[in-house]
């Protein structure tokens, strides 16, 4: 086994939870693996979300990483039970939208969840939804995925996409909107603008506290010297500096 902890995510999105687990456990090694050259997920049926996460997830299980975040959502719904049955030894963190949170923040108001077509329509969130969800309304973030990958997060084209999805529901209470994908921080400000007065969810926080308890549960923790992290992509090396160019501008 290596000192590795791995990071799976279709593409951008999971730099921002690994932005996280960095600035919490500094001293720890991390591996993370971007699908870049298939993002999308969301709009994917289950089948293919699940051969491309048995591929990505299986990059990081070859270099023997000792634990693995599956930092995005839509991975974690379609393929979070299996890779977890396959790999009993492991510590496999994955991610659901922040719901059962924000349906605790609501006062009078209602909660938007945006997250991707596949965490929406998949089992795992309909369960969530019977809990949570009796004044929930998900929206489907239909081409941000694609804004925040072409490097487009700040720009008005982003903006206005935000817009366009969430401007029939402003003139609502809205207590909270869940930002059920981790590719949606990147457009926190837009989304914020929208809803000053909405608090904003993400899961990133309490995977990262979830990531550090499994360590210190199966004694992994390593903590005596600074970290490291690999970037690694199915796409090409500008796409590796764009990721260090994220990591850098949440700092
Ligand atoms: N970042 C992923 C998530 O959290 C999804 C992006 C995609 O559609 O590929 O759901």
């Amino acid at each position: 086994m290596s000192d590795l902890i791995g990071f799976f995510d279709s593409g951008l999105g999971g730099i921002s939870v690994l932005h996280e687990a960095r600035r919490v456990m500094p001293n720890e090694n991390y591996l993370f693996f971007g699908d870049n050259k298939n993002t999308p997920y969301g709009p994917r049926s289950l089948k293919e979300i699940r051969a491309l996460s048995e591929a990505g997830i299986g990059r990081l299980l070859d270099r023997g990483v000792k634990a693995v975040v599956i930092a995005c959502n839509t991975v974690t719904s379609a393929y979070g039970e299996i890779v977890r049955a396959e790999h009993p030894e492991l510590p496999i963190i994955g991610m659901e939208p922040a719901l059962k949170p924000a349906h605790f923040a609501r006062h009078g108001g209602r909660v938007i969840v945006l997250a991707t077509d596949a965490t929406l329509r998949l089992e795992k969130f309909k369960r969530l939804m019977a809990r949570y969800g009796d004044d929930a309304i998900p929206v489907v973030g239909r081409g941000l995925v694609e804004l925040v990958e072409s490097g487009k997060a700040n720009t008005p084209e982003a903006e206005e996409a935000v817009r366009a999805l969430l401007s029939p529901y402003t003139d609502r209470q809205i207590d909270a909107v869940v930002l059920g994908c981790t590719h949606y921080p990147y457009l926190r400000d837009h989304i914020q603008k929208l809803f000053p007065e909405a608090k904003l969810f993400d899961g990133r926080d309490g995977t990262v506290q979830r990531l550090k308890s499994q360590l210190e549960k199966y004694g992994l923790r390593s903590d005596d010297a600074p970290g490291t992290v690999e970037y690694q992509t199915s796409a090409g090396p500008e796409t590796v500096e764009m990721m260090k160019r994220l990591m850098d501008w949440m700092d």
